[in-house]
């Protein structure tokens, strides 16, 4: 790989042994990927994961004297705040946890603990270079922006947050970005939650490579995008896609395809949609739990969920995760109480994928999020996947139908 001088001081550790590791880091990944050369990131976000290996490696590198050069937000950790009393973290767990926080903070990250960063935060501008970690984050900004990212792991975005730069490979390249598999949509798309399960069938149906959707007619709202990024990059592998006449790269098709022609096309139908809610959205009867927010919920799905249950009595318990920004908001905005007095909580700069579900091992419960089923189920609790208002629905009646 040709370094530039300034790139071999931070290898030869001119600038620290903990630049110094970042900067190897980085070479090793871009030697793999044969990037020939590194390009500056303006703008990091990295995917915290809080155990063992995190914090060995970060700690690695706060002790080598390394700093973020460049903007570098988090995702979401354990909120001591809320879970305490009911995690079930050993000490020395809880201790791990304590300490990755902390060295995040000393190398200088900026402490949002938040998975959308990109709607407010750490947002990247059109034809931008950065380094996001976080599936849908990565996926997000990439298609919905065109800023240009690889599908980072916390470390070598925390690498990149380190000395400024990335290898240049994958998609920051222009010629990576063009669209692979041409997804006709020939199915109704009503609503935000429709996005999550076109998100779902589709890696099913294409495998890897850039989608290129058409036939969206309904313009999806941010919320929308948010759901089918997060989809399309968990349950695939698909940090990237366009949708023809309404994200940035995607004008005409012949844009999409950088003038060539798909290498496949794929229909996705009524009955494909149906499949998936299906699979994700079977079952009845009574319930114990509401979960929403993975990703945290924005505020106007907030709002949403306070007129809903205004007035009411939730028969179950309702939490939802948010961003502390959205936390602060809906307490302005009187949306909070009007939660609160319903029986909901709201939780802020925390993830779904913490030990704090024992209370509701072995139950049954509703949320809005393919990517929470799958994650909260490793605890032994059953989750049906159902829209927002569905959710909230039976958070006041107990029971789905
Ligand atoms: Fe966010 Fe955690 Fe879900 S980081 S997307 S709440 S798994």
């Amino acid at each position: 790989m040709h370094l530039n001088q300034d790139e071999r001081d931070m290898l030869e550790g001119k600038h620290g042994m903990g630049v110094a590791t970042a900067m190897k880091i980085l070479v090793g990944i871009g030697e793999a990927f044969q990037a020939e050369k590194m390009t500056k990131v303006s703008r990091v976000h990295i995917s915290l994961s809080n155990q063992e290996g995190d914090l060995w490696f970060v700690k690695k590198l706060v002790e080598g004297g390394a700093k973020c050069k460049v903007m570098s937000t988090v995702n979401p950790a354990f909120n001591k705040k809320y879970f305490e009393k009911i995690c079930t973290f050993t000490p020395q767990e809880l201790q791990v946890h304590q300490e990755t926080q902390n060295a995040y903070k000393k190398v200088g990250i900026v402490p949002t603990f938040q998975c959308t960063p990109y709607f407010e935060n750490n947002v990247p501008r059109f034809r931008e270079t950065v380094a996001f970690a976080a599936s849908g984050a990565s996926c997000f900004v990439n298609s919905v922006y065109g800023a240009r990212t690889n599908r980072e792991s916390s470390q070598s975005a925390l690498c990149a947050a380190i000395t400024g730069v990335t290898p240049l490979y994958g998609f920051l390249l222009d010629e990576k970005r063009k669209g692979d598999v041409l997804i006709e949509v020939n199915a109704e798309i009503k609503n935000d939650f429709d996005f999550q399960l076109l998100g779902y069938a589709v890696p099913q149906k294409m495998g890897s490579g850039v989608p290129v959707f058409s036939g969206i007619e309904k313009d999806p709202s941010k919320e929308a995008f948010m759901n089918l990024s997060t989809e399309l990059n968990v349950h695939g592998v698909i940090p990237m896609f366009h949708v023809l006449g309404m994200t940035p790269e995607a004008r005409t098709l012949n844009d999409c395809f950088h003038g060539e022609k798909p290498k496949k096309v794929i229909e996705i139908k009524n009955e494909d949609l149906d499949q998936v809610r299906k699979t994700l959205s079977a079952g009845k009867g009574e319930i114990s739990f509401v979960i929403l927010g993975c990703p945290h919920l924005t505020i106007f799905q907030i709002k949403e969920v306070a007129q809903m249950v205004e007035g009411r009595k939730l028969k179950t318990e309702l939490w939802i995760f948010t961003s502390y920004l959205n936390k602060e908001l809906s307490e302005r905005m009187g949306l909070a109480e009007v939660i609160s007095e319903a029986g909901g909580r709201i939780v802020e700069d925390s993830c779904v994928d913490q030990p704090i579900w024992a209370h509701m091992e072995g139950k049954k419960g509703l949320t809005e999020s393919p990517k929470c089923a799958y994650y909260v189920a490793k605890r032994k609790m059953k989750l049906i996947v159902r829209s927002l208002q569905e959710c909230v629905q039976a958070a006041i009646e107990g029971e789905v139908r």
